[in-house]
């Protein structure tokens, strides 16, 4: 910097229109380059039901834009409640693609707005490989790019047991098991480092097949169960049904039950107890012996229970939950209008956009940690049920075969 006759080089700027990459002088390229998307985004009002992952998807759309490009950091990342990766589960076509289509679209339109760039990767069988280490090597660079500090990033792993294999299942191939280590080690590896400008999700119909520790790296849950109530299947119906019909709507209150507020209250209040029935027992026992779980020596008390009853509920689980109630801290939704005008919030330095979030912060309180075990160990609770059950129906599926096998030889023999 301190040679002379350096003006003709600093002074000239160039910039290459059809890749909108721009060079200033000796300056770094300071921000990287999206691709475009080719995808269909869903409004948020085109995913019926799945409340809880549905918000949570809203939050973090806009927790992500609180990033700041000089710093590198994330406000969020810094205090606490900002979600690294996430795993959503539940049945066939309950709208797990189709909250990805949301929040992904929601991202879109904000970098936009900002003028940030935005890029949206899926891991998908495309990337499993039958040369040696070739998966791995895709699952990188698919890590790579969403990680890079230049961008805001989007990767999503859709249908992730088709991906990710269990170690030690005989069925899963070398290609699915260099995707795991890939995985697990991006996601909380000693090189992690959390800047909070992107997130990974990971959407399973079967969760129970994906790898235990990998599973747990997880940072946060959502059951993905799709429509539930009358209410929801009349809104999917008139949602999915378009435009072009004169069928009257009748009595209802049309997408009321959306409301994202009062459904997403709702849906935590209802982990105030356990769903599942071990869970449940183990519950109820804590409560019976200690009242109200009201210190932090009574939650102790039942996250131990927890364990004696499920052995996998280890560190992780705790680091897993206290991330979890630290996001209900920041359970507020950052202003609509701080995403809008760039000016009011994404355009101020790191320290104030860090001041003005710190404002918005919300008491921690007991609820708020009983629910967040109870839905974490829930989640473990019904994986483990389903992943023994899986296990057990397989083999009677194998028994009952060379049954009938031996049957029909017996019986041409004689
Ligand atoms: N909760 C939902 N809200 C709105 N549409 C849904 C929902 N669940 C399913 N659908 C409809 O069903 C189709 C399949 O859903 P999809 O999101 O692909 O399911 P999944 O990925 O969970 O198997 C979608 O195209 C969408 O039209
Ligand atoms: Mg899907």
């Amino acid at each position: 910097a301190n040679a002379p006759r350096l003006a003709p080089f600093t002074a000239a700027a160039w910039r290459v229109e059809a890749d909108d990459f721009a060079i200033r002088g000796f300056e770094p390229a300071r921000r990287g380059k999206g691709a475009t998307l080719a995808m269909t985004f869903k409004e948020p009002h085109e995913v019926v039901g799945n409340h809880i992952a549905k918000y949570q998807a809203m939050k973090l759309a806009k927790m992500l834009m609180a990033y700041d490009f000089d710093r590198r950091l994330n406000p969020f990342a810094e205090l606490g409640g900002f979600i690294f990766t996430f795993m959503g589960d539940g049945k066939p076509g309950t709208g797990k693609t189709t909250l990805i289509q949301m929040m992904a679209g929601l991202i879109s339109g904000y970098c936009e707005t900002a003028g940030y760039a935005f890029r949206y990767q899926n891991l998908s069988t495309d990337n499993i490989d039958s040369y040696q280490g070739k998966s791995g090597q895709n699952a990188k660079a698919f890590i790579d790019a969403i990680l890079d500090p230049g961008v805001i990033g989007f990767g999503t792993i859709d249908d992730i047991d088709q991906l990710a294999g269990k170690r030690g299942d005989r069925q899963s191939s070398a290609g699915q098991l260099e995707i795991t280590a890939v995985l697990m080690e991006s996601f909380a590896g000693a090189n992690t480092v959390v800047r909070g400008n992107c997130t990974f999700g990971m959407f399973s119909n079967y969760p129970e097949n994906v790898d235990d520790a990998l599973r747990q790296r997880a940072g946060a849950r959502f059951l993905v169960d799709g429509p539930q109530t009358r209410e929801d299947y009349i809104d999917i119906l008139h949602l999915l049904m378009g435009k072009n019909h004169a069928i009257p709507l009748g009595a209802h209150d049309l997408y009321g039950a959306q409301e994202i507020k009062r459904a997403v209250a709702r849906s935590f209040e209802s982990h105030a107890k356990p769903h599942e029935a071990g869970l449940l027992n183990v519950f109820d026992r804590v409560h019976a012996a200690e009242g109200e779980l009201d210190t932090i020596a009574k939650l102790g008390t039942y996250l131990k229970a927890i364990q004696e009853a499920d052995a996998r509920f280890t560190g992780r689980a705790i680091k897993n939950i206290t991330d979890a109630v630290k996001v209900r801290a920041m359970d507020f939704e950052l202003p609509d209008a701080w995403m809008e005008e760039p000016e009011l919030f994404l355009r101020k330095g790191y320290d104030e956009k860090k001041a003005m979030i710190e404002a918005l912060r919300v008491p921690i309180t007991t609820e708020m940690v009983i629910q967040e075990i109870n839905r974490y160990a829930d989640s473990e609770f019904r994986y483990a049920d389903k992943s023994d059950e899986a296990a057990v129906e397989a083999m009677v599926r194998d028994l009952a075969r060379q049954e009938e096998a031996r049957r029909r030889y017996l019986e041409g023999k004689g």
